[in-house]
């Protein structure tokens, strides 16, 4: 994260991919790189090096990456600015492509890799800086990182060596634990960029201007004022062709205790005293060490059946490609959480995720108190609502604050209005696929957004007892929400047995 405005990295460096014909791969790193390029904002002298299982030229990577990018920005997705591939600068970004074919666990294939770095080094002039992205399924994290250390690929004699690492970074926190272990006995700490791409969104970077950049929210950011938080990451998309990954998972894992803990901390966090990477992720790991443990009532779990979204009707979750017609595992998770801190104390954050619900729908939502209402209680309401101040992160991102205002006329008369920002009406956004920010921070060796060794293992422990009691105690119910519908009646409970609603999903 960088302030004022973005100029060209003054770095150079290659970029391995490990899993450089993979999903994310095609579907979101190059894209980003390709975002970048249009911008201008990538380091001048560059090199990308796509590792992967299979046989296959540089020429056929190239062009699988660069169909496949042609295939998005030609669906008129707003991560790009125009329809059509911008060939100048795609044939300049594939002008620093190569492949290289290797097998992730065998030492031969790093000596192999270190020679063509120095190859690429040679030619394009890098300063022995490398990053090496591991866009690969995350059983080869650990086998990866052993064999770049043995190969001597890590070592910072020569230039910088960087590993960005994507989720999941664990499943629990034991194996969150030994994986930090395992890889904090090759690279330094300020070595590892551990990725959650919700940081790299616009909205929820802004969520820190907007509480400490203004002199208004600040203040009234507590228990005194502030009645309860919720946060909903909803998805109207089923789980795709990932079942297999999917079954492995479940809503909790894939999505509580990285993404949400992450609108968590930005919402909860103490004011950070500076910009600083380390200060900034010490105060997010205090919000969650923080946290009072979670006992298995304060969370419910669900799984869809088939339903109505958009006038489509849609398979269950147990109808899904790769799934168990009886699986167990859950597509959706609310949790209540609470803050045992001078700030929050009292102040409940309810949260919850779910694939299959009515929309795409990501907000938190922050409840101020009533205000005493004698002076009104005799007086006519309309739709008189609470004050609600709601940082809307997709889709339509913005800021809205509601509170009640008298309808115009003879008499006092409440009803419930809004005032609305809207990124779209302020700024003309740089198109993004949401990783642009991340791998120019991680080029430029900033890691404010990226996860610290402390705080993955903080949010793990979090859910843990959750995971545990899940894992423990199969539920019956199965599926227990219509796709389409807002999730589990037990969802509801959870929440009005404090005597609150959810929000509706929009
Ligand atoms: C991923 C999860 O990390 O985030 C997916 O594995 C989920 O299941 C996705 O769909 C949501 O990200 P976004 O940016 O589309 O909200």
């Amino acid at each position: 994260m960088t302030e004022g405005k973005r100029q060209r990295c003054a770095t150079c460096c290659a970029l391995v991919i490990f899993g450089a014909g993979g999903d994310l791969t095609k579907r979101l790193v190059v894209p980003a790189l390709y975002n970048l390029a249009k911008q201008d904002l990538l380091p001048e002298k560059f090199a990308i090096v796509g590792f992967d299982h299979n046989e296959k030229t540089d020429d056929v990577w190239r062009k699988e990456l660069h169909d496949f990018l042609e295939q998005i920005v030609g669906s008129g997705h707003g991560e790009f600015e125009a329809r059509k591939i911008h060939e100048s600068v795609w044939n300049k970004l594939a002008s620093t492509m190569s492949y290289m074919a290797g097998d992730f666990l065998e030492a031969a294939s790093y000596t192999k890799l270190r020679n063509h770095l120095q190859r690429r080094d040679s030619e394009a002039g890098l300063d022995g800086n490398v990053v090496f992205y591991l866009a690969a399924a995350d059983r080869f994290f650990g086998p990866i990182v052993d064999a770049l250390g043995e190969a001597g690929l890590t070592s910072q004699e020569k230039g910088w060596r960087r590993v960005v690492i994507e989720k999941p970074f664990g499943h629990d926190l034991p194996s969150a634990k030994a994986l930090n272990q395992r890889i904090l006995k090759v690279l330094n700490e300020d070595q590892i960029y551990r990725i959650d791409h919700f940081l790299g969104k616009e909205t929820v970077q802004n969520i820190m201007a907007l509480r400490f950049a203004n002199g208004l929210f600040e203040p009234i950011w507590n228990r005194d004022r502030i009645d309860h938080v919720q946060i909903t990451v909803a998805e109207s998309i089923g789980i795709e062709q990932r079942g297999k990954f999917y079954e492995q998972t479940g809503a909790l894992r894939d999505m509580v205790p990285n993404h949400l803990f992450q609108l968590v901390a930005m919402t909860a966090m103490e004011p950070p005293a500076s910009f600083g990477a380390d200060e900034i992720r010490s105060r997010k790991a205090d919000v969650f060490k923080a946290v009072h443990p979670l006992s298995p009532d304060d969370a419910v779990r669900g799984q869809y059946g088939s339903g109505e979204i958009n006038g489509k009707t849609v398979a269950g979750y147990r109808e899904e490609p790769n799934v168990a017609p009886d699986s167990g595992v859950e597509t959706f998770a609310a949790l209540r959480l609470t803050i045992d801190n001078w700030r929050w104390a009292g102040v409940p954050f309810y949260l919850r995720t779910g694939k299959r619900l009515p929309s795409r729908w990501t907000e938190i939502a922050i409840l101020f108190k009533h205000a005493p209402l004698t002076l009104f209680r005799d007086t006519p309401t309309g739709n008189l609502g609470p004050d609600w101040l709601i940082l809307q992160i997709q889709p339509d991102e913005g800021i809205r604050l509601r509170f009640n205002a008298k309808r115009p006329g003879t008499e006092m008369h409440l009803e419930s209005v809004a005032m609305d920002f809207k990124y779209a009406d302020w700024f003309q956004q740089a198109p993004a696929v949401g990783y642009e920010t991340l791998l120019y921070d991680c080029f430029e060796g900033d890691q404010t957004l990226f996860q610290r060794a402390d705080q993955v293992e903080a949010a793990w422990a979090v859910v843990q007892p959750i995971i545990e009691a899940w894992a423990e105690s199969a539920t019956k119910e199965f599926p227990n929400y219509a796709a389409g519908s807002a999730g589990p009646k037990a969802a509801d409970a959870l929440i009005e047995r404090d005597g609150r609603k959810w929000r509706p999903i929009h």
